[in-house]
């Protein structure tokens, strides 16, 4: 049997609990992955909803390969390798019916929002903690309170903790399709990871590949169960181990 010719892909993941987690797992993938970038040209993004504060704190702790793109923010910053500016046509585009203090008036009011610290709070992004418990009836009156200010916004609740208000087309699965297109990579050459509601964006209604790692939050996993799609794998092993697992089941590696 001949073997199919090895192609440069473009890996787009996010870091908590799917690239990040599981130390030994990502050391390996982190060789094959340098490899693959410098035999065939493979890129690599990073997405994540660390502000540029906490990203940094991320890639000294773990000495993470210098990604080709980075997306910050839960898709609201976009920034291309030796670049500090973030990607302003991207920024401009989000900028449409946003008010950034009036999200943050709004969300005053509710006692269940606890606000996250000053870096996590961006631009494009107003980033709270909730419960679990409080989350299924703040969320829909939070959205309608804002609503009814006008204000053009989505909520996305994480890790059943994190509760982030972005401007309605601001998300990963949008800065990726933005991002593609830039570089001009086919979605049948591209490949998505992520474990939980925040990546969501990159899976649905989108043509690209997904991974989906094993140790996956049930935000993420019940919708997947729910909306089966053969271009979306959901890997046995976590974290790295699972993006390795899924590289593999597509044979990008
Ligand atoms: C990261 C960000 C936080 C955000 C969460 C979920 O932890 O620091 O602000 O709420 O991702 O997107
Ligand atoms: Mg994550």
């Amino acid at each position: 049997m001949s073997e199919l010719p090895v192609q440069p892909f473009l890996l787009i993941t996010d870091l908590d609990n799917t690239l990040v987690g599981l130390d030994t797992a990502l050391d390996e993938l982190n060789q094959k992955l340098d490899q693959h970038r410098q035999k065939y040209g493979t890129r690599l993004i990073y997405s994540t909803g660390r502000s540029p504060t906490l990203y940094r704190e991320l890639e000294e702790e773990k000495g993470l390969l210098k990604p080709d793109v980075l997306i910050l923010s839960v898709g609201t910053e976009i920034y291309y390798q030796g670049q500090d500016a973030i990607d302003t046509g991207w920024a401009e585009r989000l900028s449409q019916g946003w008010n950034q203090a009036e999200v943050r008036a709004v969300g005053s009011h509710f006692a269940d929002l606890v606000p996250q610290p000053e870096t996590e709070q961006r631009p494009y992004k107003v980033s709270y903690f909730l419960s679990e418990a409080a989350a299924k009836e703040v969320i829909p009156r939070f959205d309608k309170a804002l609503r009814d200010r006008g204000i053009d916004a989505q909520l996305i609740y994480s890790g059943g903790q994190d509760l982030d208000i972005l401007p309605r087309h601001a998300n990963k699965g949008n800065a990726m399709g933005f991002i593609r297109e830039q570089l001009g990579i086919g979605s049948e050459h591209t490949i998505a990871c992520g474990d939980s509601g925040n990546d969501l964006s990159m899976f649905q209604a989108r043509d690209e590949r997904g991974i989906i790692v094993g140790n996956a939050r049930p935000e993420l996993l019940e919708w997947h169960y729910l909306n089966p799609n053969p271009n979306r794998y959901l890997a046995k092993n976590h974290c790295a181990a699972g993006i390795l697992e899924g590289l593999q089941h597509f044979g990008f590696l």
